[in-house]
């Protein structure tokens, strides 16, 4: 069955839409992991628009459960990785522009750097996975550079309108998953899912591990960070246990 990691970049949002100090992401992370998440995801950007050096330092700290970085595969980012040695990195391409993580890592165009990038990880003990859409040539990739697992991107199939196109994102997941099933990969997946978009996706045999934010952290404005993770957690063990697709 899946687990649920909280990517809690969105508390840091709040808090720096007026440079404060609250909601500080690190309280967050102990509600989720009060209500049974299995990891904590940041993205740390370059332009350090939410999450900064700090929280990932605490994060660190106090994290109990599993700590999940995403970040580029710049230089500077790179090396703030080795030194805090989160227990995951999740290798995410990234633009300045972007509202949110657009389109996958570029593992085959990127192939050397990715694979030094893998080495350097995993000589401090990390578990090193790739944001990726389900390309068949990009699993591959990113098998061959040694990543650990693989996040197939949802945000297709998140965005896709109606029953056929939500399909067809669907059956491209599967394909993925047993793309990197085969090459020894572990299958995260995620982007785009909610609590209206889960199940079809949790009811994928082989995903091990979703990493849902924003659906997450605009419930909590409303109904708390522990109720919010709560709720989402039993949806994917509901569609996991029921196995039923659309
Ligand atoms: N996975 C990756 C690699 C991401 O970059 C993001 C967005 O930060 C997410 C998952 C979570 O996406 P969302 O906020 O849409 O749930």
């Amino acid at each position: 069955m899946a687990v649920l990691n909280v990517n809690i970049d969105h508390v840091a949002t709040i808090r720096q839409a007026r440079l404060a100090d609250e909601p500080d992401p690190v309280w967050a992370a102990v509600q989720c992991e009060l209500a049974g998440a299995n990891g904590i995801t940041v993205h740390l950007r370059e332009d350090r628009r939410h999450i900064n050096d700090r929280d990932v330092r605490l994060l660190k700290e106090t994290v109990a459960s599993k700590l999940n970085l995403e970040m580029s595969m710049s230089e500077q980012i790179v090396r703030i990785a080795e030194q805090v040695r989160p227990d995951q990195v999740t290798l995410v391409p990234e633009r300045r522009q972007e509202l949110t993580t657009e389109g996958g890592l570029d593992c085959v165009g990127t192939k050397r750097r990715l694979a030094e990038v893998v080495r350097r990880l995993h000589r401090k003990g990390i578990i090193v996975s790739a944001f990726i859409v389900a390309d068949p040539e990009q699993i591959v990739a990113a098998a061959d550079a040694g990543c650990d697992a693989v996040e197939l991107h949802t945000g297709g199939y998140a965005t896709a309108k109606g029953q056929k196109a939500i399909r067809r994102q669907l059956d491209a997941l599967v394909r993925g998953r047993d793309v990197a099933v085969s090459k020894g990969l572990v299958v995260h997946a995620g982007h785009g899912l909610t609590y209206r978009n889960i199940g079809p996706v949790a009811a994928i045999d082989g995903l091990c591990e979703f990493n849902i934010g924003h659906s997450i952290v605009a419930r909590a404005v409303i109904v708390g960070m522990y109720q919010a993770t709560r709720e989402m957690i039993a949806l994917i063990e509901k569609y996991s246990r029921t196995g039923k697709a659309l």
